[in-house]
C-alpha cells in the first residue's frame, strides 16, 4: 500500500481561533504504534469548547478531532465504520469512571463486567442517568445493564425513550419535568429503594442539583463537567461519593483500565451489548465540521453523533 505524503486536516492555527482547512504531512507511527488511515471522525462537545475557551490544549496549531475509526483495527460486521467512530471517547468516559481500580483513578471503582461478579453483584439495585439520550449517556445506559442494576432510569426528552429503552433503559423521565416531579416520579418507579448510583451524562448546575438530591446517603455520583452542586443541598455526614470522569484512556492511571476495555470491545460491539450511537454523516468531510459544531453547541443534536468522513472533504 503507498502511503500518502501528507493529508487534510481541520486545525485550530492559534488558541480560540478559527478551524482552517489544511494539508499536513502524514505522521509517521513510532514503535508500538499504527499509522490508522482515518474514515470517520465523530464530532464531540469538547471539540468547539477547545475552540470556544481554548481550555485542554497548550500547543498550536492543534488538530481537533478525540474520536476516529479506521483501517487498521479490524471493526466487527454489524458495526460500520461511522458507527463505531461514536464509540471511543464517550463509552470511556463510562468505563474509567465506573471500573477503573488504580488508586489515582477518578473512577467509583465498581467491579467491572469482564471480573468475576461484575454482571451479578448490582441486582436488584437502581440506576439513575441524567440525559440518557446523550452520546455519554447512551453508553452509560448499556453499562448499566451490563453491570446488572435495576432498574435503570434514564432522563431524556419523550422523542428518545424508546431508543433509551432499546439500549437498556426500563423507564424514561421526561428532562423537562420540573425537579419535584422527577424526584417524586423517581421514588415510585423505584418503590423508594435507595439509588445509590447516578451519573450524570449532562452535569450542567440544574442536573447535576437533581443527580445529588436523588442520590441516597452513601452513594455515588458520576459528573462528566465541574462540581457545581448548590451548597444547600449537601447535608453534613451526607457521605455521598462525588467523581468528575475523565474519558480518556491515555493517562498512565487510565491505561489498564483501557486495555481491558478494549480486549472486551470487539465482542461486546459483535454481540449487540455494547450498541454505537444513531450517526448522521455530515456533508462536505472535514469541511463540514464547524457547523456540525455550532449545532453541537447551540444543543440541536438530539439522541444522535455527527460524523465526518475525512475522505469526503471537497
Ligand atoms: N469529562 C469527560 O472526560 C467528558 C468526556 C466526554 C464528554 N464530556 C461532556 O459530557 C457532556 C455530554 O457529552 P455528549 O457527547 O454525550 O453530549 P451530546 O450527545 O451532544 O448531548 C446531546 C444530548 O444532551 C441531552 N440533554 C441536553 N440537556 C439535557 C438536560 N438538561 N437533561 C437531560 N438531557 C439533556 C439531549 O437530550 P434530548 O435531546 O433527549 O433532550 C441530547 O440528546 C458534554 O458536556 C461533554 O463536554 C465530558
Amino acid at each position: 500500500m503507498s502511503i500518502p505524503k501528507t493529508q487534510k486536516a481541520l486545525l485550530l492555527p492559534e488558541k480560540q481561533g478559527q478551524w482552517s482547512l489544511t494539508e499536513v504531512p502524514v505522521p509517521t507511527p513510532g514503535p508500538k504504534e499504527v499509522l490508522i488511515k482515518v474514515t470517520a471522525t465523530a464530532l464531540n462537545p469538547v471539540d468547539w469548547k477547545i475552540q470556544a475557551y481554548g481550555a485542554f490544549i497548550q500547543n498550536y496549531p492543534w488538530i481537533g478531532g478525540t474520536d476516529a475509526a479506521g483501517v487498521v483495527e479490524e471493526i466487527p460486521d454489524n458495526v460500520t465504520e461511522d458507527q463505531a467512530a461514536s464509540v471511543p471517547l464517550a463509552l470511556a468516559t463510562v468505563v474509567t469512571g465506573l471500573y477503573n481500580h488504580h488508586p489515582h483513578s477518578k473512577s467509583v471503582n465498581f467491579t467491572a463486567p469482564w471480573e468475576e461478579g461484575g454482571t451479578t453483584k448490582f441486582a436488584g439495585k437502581p440506576a439513575f442517568i441524567l440525559g440518557g439520550s446523550s452520546s455519554v449517556g447512551q453508553y452509560a445506559i448499556q453499562l448499566a445493564k451490563l453491570s446488572g442494576f435495576s432498574p435503570i432510569i434514564a432522563t431524556a426528552s419523550p422523542h428518545n425513550a424508546q431508543l433509551l429503552l432499546s439500549l437498556g433503559a426500563t423507564h424514561v423521565i421526561d428532562r423537562s419535568l420540573p425537579p419535584a416531579a422527577i424526584k417524586q416520579e423517581l421514588s415510585k418507579l423505584t418503590g423508594g429503594k435507595p439509588i445509590e448510583f447516578v451519573y450524570d451524562a449532562i452535569s450542567l448546575p440544574d442536573t447535576q442539583a437533581i443527580a445529588y438530591d436523588a442520590l441516597a446517603p452513601g452513594g455515588v455520583l458520576l459528573l462528566v463537567l465541574p462540581e457545581s452542586i448548590p451548597a444547600e443541598l449537601k447535608k453534613e455526614g451526607d457521605n455521598k461519593k462525588i467523581v468528575n470522569v475523565f474519558g480518556n484512556v491515555h493517562p498512565p492511571e487510565n491505561r489498564e483500565v483501557g486495555v481491558q476495555l478494549y480486549k472486551h470491545l470487539t465482542e461486546w460491539l459483535q454481540k449487540g451489548i455494547i450498541v454505537p450511537n444513531k450517526v448522521e454523516v455530515l456533508p462536505n468531510g472535514l469541511a463540514g465540521i464547524p457547523e456540525g459544531l455550532e449545532r453541537l453547541k447551540n444543543n440541536k443534536v438530539s439522541g444522535h453523533k455527527l460524523i465526518a468522513r475525512p475522505q469526503e472533504t471537497p
